[in-house]
């Protein structure tokens, strides 16, 4: 981005602890980036084709009140909204105490998806405003994004697991109807999954991080990229490297997908 000096991004980068690995170089297509990143991701996997494997069916609701997933699936942001922050439809609601709807841009070309609320994101109602939303900040801010403009940040679970623990298949599946409304709203161009939880509900299978980045895959036709989760790379050190080599991936894919010249295969 313009104007940005050099001097801030890299003071950046090492408080993330990962200045010297996420490291940019000279622009290579005009971007007004500082830099480009290392690795020449063009030759990317084509985008595949594995769409319509993510969850479609869902349990009913229990209160029968509105948060069926037939009417959740036909609301505008409004009503979605309210419907978010009145839900019962699974266990997690008796402990919250705010849902954590999504946030951002609703226009956004990017849509990053984390797993659920923590205690701060719980407390403020907004996603990723705690250690890992600085991270997440930061490494939105190293590819020239920022959280609201052009991007939308939302997690598979609106409500607060207790004790941080991974949102059960139940709950992911209680709820998935929101977010997939959500994203049909949004129609973003490309989908960031953030760390398993995300990755494997938004597929609808189960496989390893690991397994899953350096690939386009789809979420109902839509393009999706799967990358570790910040509060994972904050106590994995090595895997930032990786991470930062998806969110080089993912720009690429975008500059593909913003052209027309990124063709499901
Ligand atoms: N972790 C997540 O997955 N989402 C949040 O909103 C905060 C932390
Ligand atoms: Fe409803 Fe989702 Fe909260 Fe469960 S996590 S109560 S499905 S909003």
């Amino acid at each position: 981005m313009s104007g940005k000096p050099d001097s801030r991004r890299e003071e950046m980068l090492r408080e993330m602890g990962i200045g010297p690995v996420w490291k940019l170089r000279t622009p290579e297509q005009g971007r007004e980036h500082d830099g480009e990143c290392e690795q020449s991701v063009e030759s990317a996997v084509p985008v595949a084709r594995e769409i319509d494997a993510s969850p479609a069916s869902h349990p009913p609701s229990p209160t029968g009140s509105g948060h069926e997933p037939a009417s959740i699936a036909k609301m505008d942001w409004p009503a979605l909204q309210a419907s978010v922050a009145s839900c019962v439809a699974c266990g997690l609601y008796a402990k919250r105490n705010k849902t954590v709807f999504g946030v951002g841009d609703r226009n956004a070309d990017w849509l990053f998806v984390g797993e659920g609320p923590g205690a701060e994101e719980d407390t403020q109602g907004e996603p990723f405003v705690g250690q890992a939303g600085v991270l997440l900040d930061n490494m939105l801010a190293a590819i020239d994004l920022k959280r609201g403009a052009n991007v939308y940040i939302a997690n598979i679970v609106k409500c607060r697991p207790p004790g941080n623990r991974n949102p059960q298949t139940e709950e992911a599946h209680a709820c998935a109807p929101y977010l997939q409304r959500q994203i049909e709203l949004i129609r973003p161009k490309l989908i960031v999954a953030l760390g398993k939880v995300a990755a494997v509900n938004l597929l609808g299978r189960d496989a390893s991080i690991a397994s899953l980045r350096g690939e386009v895959h789809a979420y109902r036709g839509i393009p999706l990229i799967i990358t570790y989760h910040p509060a994972y790379l904050l106590r994995t050190l090595p895997d930032k490297a990786k991470a930062w080599e998806d969110l080089c991936f993912a720009v690429s894919t975008m500059q593909r997908l913003q052209s027309g010249t990124a063709v499901a295969n």
